[in-house]
């Protein structure tokens, strides 16, 4: 499918077992969300931009590279934040802008309940940070507002998609590109992605209700 990236690289196939596990404990739960993130980053962020710069190497004069855009990442709470610190760790001059949405358990619509975003002067490529992409709603509410905000290059980053929210997704925002771990068989009475790893947002913060 055009615009949707699952990166099928060993590494991260190995760790979505662990991730999928019912029983792995959240410390180990948190850290290797964190690894994935890191290795979609790697990958989502293969066509950024670069301009010349001259760098005096304590042997002469050389030309390096810097990132020539201003980036912005955009985790959706709760479980976004699960996945900042290792894109920051690659990105560090990146913006981070948060958004704040729960699911209705009953509609399972997006209730938003933190939006902190500047009035203008966008960043030119924004990292939407979300590990569950199920139904697509949180991720076209997160969406609607970068592209409001006239982001011109979009990517969504997650660890676990279901098709009908990949679908979603693009039939509203053709031109976002998708960079996931892995493509799920699709989604259940409740709406969670199966065989999925269950509540994201619950296992990264050891807050099981
Ligand atoms: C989860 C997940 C996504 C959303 C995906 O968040 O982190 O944001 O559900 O589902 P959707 O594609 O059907 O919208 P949740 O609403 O459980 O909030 P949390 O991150 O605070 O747990
Ligand atoms: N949110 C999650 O955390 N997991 C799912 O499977 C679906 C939505």
């Amino acid at each position: 499918m055009k615009n949707v990236i699952e990166i099928k690289h060993p590494l991260i196939q190995s760790h979505l077992a662990v991730l999928r596990d019912k029983n792995t404990p959240c410390d180990q739960f948190r850290a290797v969300i964190r690894r994935v993130s890191r290795l979609l980053t790697y990958e989502a962020t293969v066509d950024l931009a670069t301009r010349p710069i001259e760098v005096d190497t304590p042997i002469c004069r050389t030309t390096g590279c810097a990132l020539k855009q201003r980036i912005g990442l955009v985790p959706i709470l709760r479980a976004g934040l699960g996945m900042v610190d290792s894109v920051l760790n690659l990105v560090p001059q990146a913006e981070v802008w948060h958004l704040g949405f729960y699911r209705d358990e009953e509609t399972f619509k997006p209730v938003e309940y933190y939006k902190k975003f500047p009035e203008g002067d966008p960043v030119d490529v924004a990292l939407v940070l979300d590990p569950m992409l199920a139904t697509g709603g949180s991720a076209l509410a997160a969406l609607k507002a970068v592209y409001d905000w006239s982001v011109p290059i979009v990517k969504l980053i997650s660890v676990i998609a279901a098709p009908e929210g990949i679908e979603r997704v693009l039939s509203h925002y053709p031109n976002t590109r998708i960079y996931v771990g892995a493509i799920d068989e699709g989604l259940n009475e409740n709406a969670y992605i199966v065989p999925g790893l269950g509540d994201a947002g619950d296992r990264i913060f050891n807050a099981t209700a």
